[in-house]
């Protein structure tokens, strides 16, 4: 087992190299150009390790079979694929290759950006393998881990090019959740640096019901949230390089707070009845009975519900915990 972790590592590195090699030569033009044209700095090509996924069915399959590695290992890490024959080949194909990482640095899977407007689909992620679990890990994460440390907030967005103009904007403090669902472990990675997670999700019909599971999430782990919403249609990136950065800084510093967003869209779609419901389970999944204190007159006066029937709909009334000590967890 440690051996095949120990070799689908070997392999992601000596693929994030092809990859990067790949992009800076012949044959590439296309690739430079597409990137030219998302004004993604040579700075951030680095920052990011970037490459590009030749298209050809075996460039990469090659180059690892002259290192020696044998196909079913390539296969194993998922930079190869085989057809129902058995024939393998590349897996990344035409596209320009984004490297995720662990935190120790190390390349553990790829997302891979289709660069013509009809290839299908729009980003390839590496599937599950030895050492990558989807919902374990976030784009960025290593090389935005000291600034969230040192800002103690974090700003998450849904894609990789919505972190690379964030890095490049100065907004160092940035990483992403890699196209799945936010998942408790990946809250439980940000709380361990940073006392707060802006949202920073697409200003799309998908990207606001993410943002509300989201900040519900990350609420009822106990953890500091905020929310930035865009206009339609627009992303952290698009937004970014049409207003700049000082429009987007003042757009940060007005995040709206994540619980009277929730509170907001819960109170907007749905019945009383769905109303009250909605409160008492969010109540009941909170991860710390002794956070029902502070969160109950809040979720009361948020939704317009009697904070005694919400009291009594949760079968504990009249509670005397003091709020403070979730007070102090979740302001920081
Ligand atoms: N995503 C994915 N597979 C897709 C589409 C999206 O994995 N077929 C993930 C990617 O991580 C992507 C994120 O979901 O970055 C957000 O999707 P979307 O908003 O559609 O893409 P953008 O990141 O805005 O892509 P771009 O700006 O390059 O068009
Ligand atoms: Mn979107
Ligand atoms: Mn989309
Ligand atoms: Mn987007
Ligand atoms: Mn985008």
């Amino acid at each position: 087992r440690r051996e095949v972790k120990a070799e689908c590592f070997e392999l992601h590195a000596r693929a994030q190299r092809f990859f990067q090699n790949a992009l800076a030569a012949r044959g590439a033009e296309k690739a430079r150009a597409y990137l030219d044209r998302r004004h993604i700095s040579h700075d951030m090509r680095e920052r990011f390790g970037l490459g590009w996924g030749p298209d050809s069915w075996n460039s990469l399959k090659d180059h690892l079979q002259q290192l020696g590695y044998p196909q079913e290992a390539g296969v194993t890490a998922g930079l190869l694929s085989h057809n129902k024959a058995g024939r393998v080949y590349d897996r990344f194909r035409g596209r320009i290759m984004f490297p995720i990482h662990n935190l120790a640095g190390q390349v553990i899977a790829f997302g891979g950006r289709g660069i013509e407007e009809d290839q299908e689909p729009k980003y390839l992620n590496s599937s599950e393998t030895p050492i990558y679990t989807k919902g374990d890990h976030l784009y960025g994460l290593f090389q935005a881990r000291r600034s969230i440390s040192s800002e103690k907030s974090v700003l998450l967005t849904e894609g990789y090019v919505d972190v690379i103009t964030l890095h490049q904007h100065g907004f160092s403090h940035a990483c992403g959740v890699l196209g799945t669902a936010l998942t408790p472990r990946q809250v439980h990675r940000l709380a361990g640096l940073a006392k707060e997670i802006i949202l920073l999700f697409d200003g799309d019909r998908a990207g606001r019901k993410a943002a509300l599971r989201s900040a519900l999430m990350v609420l009822s782990e106990g953890v500091s949230c905020r929310v930035v919403m865009f206009p339609e249609g627009e992303d952290a990136d698009s937004l970014l390089r049409k207003k700049g950065r000082d429009v987007f800084a003042d757009l940060l510093a007005n995040a709206r707070d994540g619980l009277a967003f929730c509170l907001a869209v819960v109170r907007e779609n749905e019945s009383p009845k769905e109303i009250m419901r909605w409160a008492v389970s969010f109540i009941q999944g909170l991860k710390e009975v002794s956070w029902q204190a502070f969160y109950i007159p809040k979720i009361a006066e948020g939704l317009g519900v009697s904070e005694k029937e919400l009291r009594e709909a949760i079968g504990q009334p009249g509670t005397t915990q003091s709020p403070k000590a979730i007070q102090l967890h979740l302001c920081g």
